[in-house]
């Protein structure tokens, strides 16, 4: 089979906790598997042994925003390096629940941490041996209101550190992705992940299709 593209992807799937991304994720690594294509399924913080260690941590242990921001890219250093740089040089399709995008919505805006300081921190980790600095190549901003996503969390879990902060939190994240995606409109594509799943699936498949990702 051919395909639209013949070298890796990387793919990001974004949104507050509870608008769904994760699952349509599985669902596109399926659809790609059955194009031929060999697709790696990670997430973040998480995707390698040293930053599932520390997505523990920052899951249930306290600590401050600027420790957080830390070990989230930290973990983000170790899943680039030994994850998805390989993934994407091998030609393979790497499709990561959460990114960078999350940290500037969570720690940037949930938080009130220095934008900027995220920006170097982003520049440290993510610029390659040729001195570029490494983006996705398509993120899908999976978007709810905080108050639809609370109903979906509350039937399912326990919440951890992050699901359990109040509504007012949510909205700073929302208003981050928002922004996120009026600065980068070529790259983070806004899903409505208000509408059933069947709908929100078969925009992203057409997202996909119309970026050369999928034939
Ligand atoms: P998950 O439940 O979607 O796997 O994500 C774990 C939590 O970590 C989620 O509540 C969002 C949060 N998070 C951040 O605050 N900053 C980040 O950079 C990332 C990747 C996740």
């Amino acid at each position: 089979m051919t395909h639209p593209r013949p070298g890796g992807w990387f793919i990001t799937f974004e949104g507050i906790d509870g608008a769904g991304k994760s699952t349509h994720l599985p669902a596109l690594a399926q659809a790609l598997q059955a194009q031929g294509r060999v697709v790696l399924q990670t997430r973040e913080p998480g995707g390698t042994p040293l930053a599932e260690r520390l997505r523990e941590l920052l899951l249930h242990e306290p600590m401050d925003p600027l420790c957080e921001a830390l070990l989230m890219f930290a973990a983000r250093r170790d899943h680039w390096q030994r994850a998805i740089e390989p993934a994407l040089a091998a030609g393979q399709v790497v499709l990561c629940d959460r990114f960078t995008d999350a940290t500037f919505a969570y720690q940037g805006h949930g938080r009130g941490f220095d934008l900027g300081v995220l920006d170097t921190l982003e520049r440290w980790v993510q610029t390659d041996a040729q001195g570029r600095l490494r983006q996705p190549d398509l993120t899908l901003w999976f978007d709810v209101p905080p108050a639809v996503a609370a109903q979906r969390l509350a039937a399912v879990r326990t919440p951890d550190r992050f699901e359990a902060e109040p509504l007012a939190f949510f909205e700073r994240v929302r208003a981050g992705y928002a922004a996120r995606a009026s600065a980068a409109p070529e790259r983070i594509v806004r899903i409505d992940a208000t509408r059933p799943l069947p709908q929100v699936w078969a925009e992203v498949e057409s997202v996909c299709r119309a970026r050369g990702v999928l034939a």
